[in-house]
């Protein structure tokens, strides 16, 4: 049994470290951990243009501990009046890296979402031509469809029929979640990524109503049935080459969690890399961890890999039982559960 692992310094490509107080709790340990992170533009406002995402940027860098080395990769979030030139000039300027699609209304802060995806076409198709990724919320926001099914009504409805209109367009399906969405990005090494919190490779809906309703496990994607964790987790553990590490953390103070309207979000960020590690150990696929955490979301996305290293060592650790945020705090995913790894300092 392996006591020790020393990996490439990972990325996170998925992550929400908000604003002011919570900003200023949560971009450390996203810090410690990765050496470049993807950050979502769903403030409120929306970053939506290359100011904002520079005063963001600015606002993260003030944030972090003395000493870091950790890059916060920005993106534009699409609405229906996004200028193609913006999205061009942020690109070219380094300050976007990629822009995300948030159908409006699927989640937390997509009111300013795109309505139809005839509406950024513009945009999509200056994307294509410089290369720049699209970050895909990939649900349908029809009421009419059920909530478990809408990442595969998504595929189905707006992912198909916009690969074949801009042949060449990189897209990352976000936080995939169903059968549907892992069968769907093995077939599509070559244009297709993906990411996979560490939420929807070990729970399944029934966390959500575990004894009682669980709002600290409810997020978005909602965790669906048993069969999808397991075809989700296969294709993550069978080592994927273009599925990649994206933690979604999306903490909220607990009074909005726990709330007759709480919102979607589970914060893993103190401990993302020993939930991933756990669950490729159980896999009994350790030597695929490196490629899943350091490798494959940087060759999608074009960028060099990381220096250094970092290193997990067999040392039971305990989640946090909160974390504190301004005259608040989050309550963590796992919250004082017993992690058999533990990241060496
Ligand atoms: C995210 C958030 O809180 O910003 N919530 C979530 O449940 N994942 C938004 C998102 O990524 O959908
Ligand atoms: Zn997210």
């Amino acid at each position: 049994m392996r006591d020790r692992l020393t990996i490439r310094r990972p990325d996170d490509w998925h992550v929400h470290l908000r604003d002011g107080a919570m900003l200023a709790a949560v971009a450390a340990p996203t810090a410690r951990q990765f050496a470049r992170a993807i950050v979502m533009p769903n403030l409120s406002p929306p970053v939506t243009d290359v100011a904002a995402a520079q005063s963001y940027r600015a606002r993260i860098l003030a944030a972090l501990p003395e000493g870091h080395d950790f890059t916060p990769l920005m993106t534009c979030y699409l609405t229906d009046a996004t200028d193609p030139a913006e999205v061009r000039r942020g690109f070219e300027l380094g300050v976007f890296t990629a822009c995300k699609l948030y159908p409006a209304h699927a989640t937390t802060n997509s009111a300013h979402g795109v309505t139809s995806i005839a509406h950024i076409r513009p945009v999509l198709e200056v994307m294509q031509a410089i290369g720049m990724p699209l970050l895909v919320h990939g649900e349908v926001t029809d009421p009419a469809i059920d909530i478990f099914d809408r990442e595969a009504v998504f595929i189905e409805r707006v992912l198909v029929p916009l690969l074949a209109d801009l042949p060449a367009l990189k897209v990352v399906l976000e936080h995939i979640t169903t059968a549907e969405a892992a069968a769907f990005v093995l077939a599509h090494p070559d244009r297709i990524g993906a990411t996979v919190t560490p939420q929807h490779l070990i729970i399944n809906r029934n966390a959500i109503f575990a004894g009682g309703l669980r709002p600290h496990a409810y997020c978005l994607p909602v965790a669906k049935r048993e069969t999808h964790r397991v075809a989700v987790r296969k294709a993550v553990t069978g080592g994927a080459p273009n599925i990649f590490l994206g933690t979604d953390t999306a903490p909220h103070m607990v009074e909005a969690k726990i709330s007759a309207c709480g919102c979607a979000g589970i914060f893993s960020a103190p401990t993302a890399l020993e939930l991933y590690l756990e669950v490729f150990e159980e896999d009994d696929a350790i030597d695929r961890f490196e490629a899943f955490a350091s490798e494959n979301g940087a060759r999608f996305y074009g960028l060099p890999l990381n220096d250094g290293t970092v290193t997990l060592e067999r040392v039971a650790q305990e989640v946090p039982a909160v974390w504190d945020a301004g005259d608040s705090h989050v309550v963590p995913f796992r919250a004082g559960e017993t992690l058999r790894w533990r990241m060496a300092a």
